[in-house]
């Protein structure tokens, strides 16, 4: 029974509403954790929910992941004059169609818009980081992302994120030690939301988010219901794009 299911779907999507104190939720059935097909269902309702809010002259930064590259794959043209399509930040350790300049590019090819991108090297000292940040190039991109007027990006669980991105042994054990559950944006944060670790690249800054207009948080999985909750702690973001194992956790917890 179609509706009995949609109806159930959209309790979940009041709830998590409510509970997250959002503007909008949308929650696809099923589990992505299992179903690669349900990631791609994510990407569909992002795609199509971006469809309703872009304008004319546009800036969307997009972060990297697995996830947003389904987005990237599911995207459409969207006929709106001029956007633009930048990373949210500099390299953060994802093989390259995991990359945040990769998905920009794709996703602004199929969109029909431009794209500029942040070449910065991954991991990248504290001097060359202070020197990089004055170039012009990365200064431009900078300014386009802190002046971004939508922020697509991903959740990841904490471990899963440090050890796909090759952190040191000493690293890893701090993020452990210090019980961080979920990451975004290269932050890491533990159960009550506090940032336990920060991976040091340019680009979007956390704070940079308050004066965003749209923030498009899209994560599925019962495995990241944990990572999602510690990244709402912060209530940085105005939509959420999950599923239904992740929702169900998420309204349990
Ligand atoms: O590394 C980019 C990123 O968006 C992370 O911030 C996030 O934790 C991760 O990708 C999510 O990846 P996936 O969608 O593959 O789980």
């Amino acid at each position: 029974n179609i509706m009995k299911e949609l109806s159930g779907l959209e309790v979940y999507e009041q709830k998590l509403k409510t509970k997250f104190n959002l503007r909008k939720v949308i929650v696809v059935p099923g589990n992505s954790d299992i179903d690669l097909g349900v990631k791609q269902e994510l990407g569909k309702a992002c795609v199509h929910f971006l469809k309703r809010i872009i304008k004319d002259n546009m800036i969307i930064s997009v972060t990297g992941g697995s996830t947003m590259s389904a987005i990237a794959d599911e995207m459409i043209p969207m006929e709106n004059k001029d956007c633009l399509f930048v990373p949210s930040r500099g390299g953060l350790g994802e093989q390259v169609e995991n990359q945040a300049n990769t998905i920009c590019v794709e996703m602004a090819r199929k969109a029909k818009g431009n794209y500029r991108l942040l070449y910065v090297p991954d991991p990248i000292s504290e001097s060359s980081y202070r020197s990089i940040i004055k170039e012009p190039v990365v200064k431009e991109v900078t300014e386009y992302i802190q002046n971004a007027d939508i922020v697509i990006h991903g959740i990841g669980e904490a471990m899963t994120m440090a050890e796909r991105r090759k952190m040191s042994k000493n690293q890893l054990d701090q993020i452990k030690k210090s019980n961080g559950v979920g990451e975004a944006f290269g932050y890491y944060f533990d159960k009550s939301g506090q940032i336990v670790h920060k991976v040091r690249t340019v680009g979007l800054q956390l704070e940079d988010l308050e004066s965003i207009a749209h923030v498009i948080t899209v994560a599925g999985g019962a495995s990241k219901a944990d990572a999602i909750e510690s990244y709402f702690k912060l209530g940085k973001s105005n939509v959420l794009i999950t599923d239904e194992a992740a929702a169900i956790k998420l309204v349990k917890g």
